[in-house]
């Protein structure tokens, strides 16, 4: 009897040192497990007479009882005072080191846009946007895409519902409802607001049916226009002469090849020398051609300075739009564009690091 006296003083004792929910599990196991004490007890109790087996059963049993209730008021009273997160059980290992904070970053592709504009802004071009839903007119008709455009066809503009004539191919309707697919449009809604002469740079989204390795539905341009008396080609090829430098490095050469815009003429290209070989024509990238087109442009059409009211023998204009995708890929050599569209943190966090 007096070894369950002395059980219990000592289960109170290591009872009032025990700190959390881990201690208590330990004295749980201690006194109360397969192997603990108060087992040990039991198992000694086949040596004693038949009188002794049932007093010593019975205070044992108390002592069980008792050791049960008390480490379930621990237990409770450690839960209640613990801090919301329930500290007062898991244990802190306070010597860990701390997590730390990641920091954002803007986007590839929004980092690249900002730097496009930011060159033209030293070069003395305003800001612009315009809106991404546009009607037929803006996106087509005053840019002289003429009617019959394959432009115009279902299979590159997403037409809103409500204005997709009943089995249509294309849509003929002025006022009909599109998604831009091209930020040319801005052109049109600058010259209806400012009178030249004016620089304009206007970035934004623009939206296709299209979806490759190569294309995604909706993708970033941006778009330039100076319009001023006497502006001319040698002014586009200066300007853009002057972009690929400050986006590629003074080292990049530039070439321009004769091509069609509807909105432009005459309309040309924009090569510069491919950033991933240098030119030196062994290359996936540039098909070992050595050079990589990266942009459209070309003298603002007369047609497109009527449509706004603007006398095409009093001023000139030069435009031009690029892809952002397509520089931001050249830029960090990336191969698939979806992989800005991924969201994959550990991309985003490579390209973004350090801007
Ligand atoms: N809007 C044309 C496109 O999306 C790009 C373009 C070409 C814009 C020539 C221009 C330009 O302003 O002059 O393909």
């Amino acid at each position: 009897m007096s070894a369950i006296a002395d059980l219990r003083e000592e289960f109170e004792n290591r009872l009032a040192r025990a700190q959390d929910g881990p201690a208590l599990e330990d004295l749980r196991i201690l006194f109360l497990g397969r192997k603990g004490h108060l087992a040990d007890q039991f198992k000694q109790m086949g040596s004693l007479g038949p009188e002794d087996r049932r007093t010593t059963g019975a205070a044992l049993n108390e002592l069980k009882i008792h050791c049960e209730r008390r480490l379930k008021e621990a237990l409770g009273r450690m839960a209640s005072s613990a801090p919301a997160g329930g500290r007062g059980v898991e244990q802190v290992d306070v010597t860990l080191p701390g997590r730390s904070v990641h920091a954002g970053s803007a986007h590839p592709l929004i980092t690249t846009q900002n730097d496009i504009c930011e060159i033209f802004r030293l070069a003395g071009f305003d800001i612009e946007t315009g809106p991404e839903v546009e009607t037929d007119w803006y996106n087509f008709g005053a840019l002289n895409v003429p009617v019959d455009h394959p432009a115009r066809d279902m299979h590159d503009t997403f037409y809103l519902a409500s204005s997709t004539p009943p089995g249509g191919q294309g849509n003929k309707d002025p006022d009909a409802y599109l998604l831009r697919t091209h930020t040319s449009p801005v052109q049109i809604h600058v010259m209806e607001r400012q009178k030249p002469p004016l620089r304009v740079i206007a970035p934004g989204r623009v939206y296709r049916r299209d979806d490759d390795i190569s294309h995604t539905p909706m993708f970033h341009q941006v778009e330039g226009l100076w319009v001023d008396e006497g502006v001319t080609l040698r002014d586009l090829k200066g300007l853009l002469e002057y972009f690929a430098k400050r986006m590629f490095g003074e080292s990049t050469g530039t070439r321009f090849r004769p091509s069609f815009f509807p909105f432009t003429e005459p309309s040309l290209e924009m090569d510069v020398s491919c950033v991933i070989c240098g030119g030196s024509r062994q290359c996936r990238t540039c098909k070992s051609s050595g050079w990589l087109e990266i942009l459209g442009a070309g003298m603002v059409h007369p047609e497109v300075f009527r449509a706004v009211g603007i006398d095409p023998g009093k001023v000139t204009g030069l435009a031009f739009g690029m892809g952002v995708e397509r520089i931001a890929m050249l830029r960090y050599a990336i191969d698939d564009i979806h992989q800005f569209y991924d969201n994959d943190l550990r991309f985003l966090a490579d390209l973004g690091a350090g801007r």
